[in-house]
């Protein structure tokens, strides 16, 4: 594999012969989830387990999109046209993140008007769940802490409150929130044991937490103290099923996902793209979008 990459907005440049729906010179935004469209899976919307030969492959299990070409498989599936009135940078945020946040974080999660919602990592992932979460909410009124001040982009992009906890404890600052009781919805979104954990903790009884991370090493389930709390617990692979409506909510101008791009950069610009990417806390770096030229 040469190239890596899932996430891209492109023109189309060839068709191959089996493809009927996507045409030469269309405009398309290319799913981080490919699907054979066919398989049980694919069937029942849960692309992301496709036993066809789609799923988690564009830079995974072949080349992927950063690069001038892309040869997407199963393009009537695995691509979508581009909306009216959507930018190329609010569209690439539809390609993984937005649908990542919103299906794995709130929609398994089950995330209802109303509720309070904890995110665990504040990244685009987590940033695309506080997003996802407001999307439900229209119109509802701000939570307010005295003396607690969200930084500026994470309220910008939603959260009411932030936590920071290298400093603060996160479980305190909930249960206080919640009259002791905890989140209705926490979701993970970095990745670590520490994080999973602390979202099984700052979930209310009768609540649910949707697991987002991509897990490199165990992390401990503490069943001893779950097991009478009543919660859900869901994981997975984001299947990209609601990505049709997180389009139509970009044409509503109901989330904005072009906020999350920070950096652009040239393919030519590789290296200094990666190394400002890979160094957030100094940069700011959320999302780095690079364009052919
Ligand atoms: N399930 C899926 O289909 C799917 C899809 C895409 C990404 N992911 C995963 O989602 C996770 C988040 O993705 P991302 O791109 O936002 O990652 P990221 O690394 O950019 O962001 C993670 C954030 O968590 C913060 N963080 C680290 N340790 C923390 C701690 N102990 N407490 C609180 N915050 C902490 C980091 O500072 C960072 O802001 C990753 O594990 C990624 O692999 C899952
Ligand atoms: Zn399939």
């Amino acid at each position: 594999m040469d190239s890596p990459g899932h996430e891209a907005v492109g023109t189309v440049e060839f068709v191959g012969s089996g493809v009927k729906n996507v045409a030469v010179g269309d405009r398309v935004l290319v799913s981080c989830i490919t699907a054979c469209g066919a398989c049980r899976y694919c069937r029942e919307g849960s692309y992301g387990q496709c036993l066809g030969g789609g799923g988690w492959i564009l830079g995974h299990k072949i080349d992927g999109t950063q690069a001038e070409y892309v040869r997407v498989p199963f393009a009537d599936t695995s691509t979508h046209p581009v909306p009216d009135g959507v930018t190329d940078e609010q569209l690439l945020m539809m390609a993984d993140i937005l649908p990542t946040g919103y299906e794995v974080g709130v929609l398994n999660g089950h995330v209802q008007p109303g509720d309070v919602v904890a995110v665990v990592g504040a990244g685009p992932i987590g940033l695309s769940a506080i997003m996802g979460s407001r999307a439900l909410q229209p119109g509802a009124r701000r939570g307010h802490r005295p003396g607690r001040q969200p930084t500026r982009s994470r309220q910008e992009l939603g959260a009411d409150i932030v936590v920071n906890n290298s400093r603060e404890d996160a479980l305190a600052v909930v249960r206080d929130l919640t009259g002791g009781l905890g989140a209705d919805v926490a979701i993970e979104a970095v990745g670590v044991p520490a994080t999973f954990e602390l979202a099984t903790q700052l979930a209310r009884p009768g609540g649910h937490i949707a697991n987002i991370g991509v897990h490199g090493q165990p992390a401990t389930l503490h069943l001893e103290d779950l097991w009478i709390r009543n919660v859900t617990i869901t994981t997975g692979l984001v299947d990209t099923y609601p990505t049709p409506t997180l389009l139509r909510l970009a044409q509503g101008h109901q989330v904005d996902a072009g906020r999350f791009v920070t950096h652009r950069f040239t393919l030519d610009q590789f290296d200094e793209a990666y190394d400002v990417f890979s160094r957030p806390a100094d940069t700011g770096a959320l999302k780095v979008v690079l364009t052919r030229t």
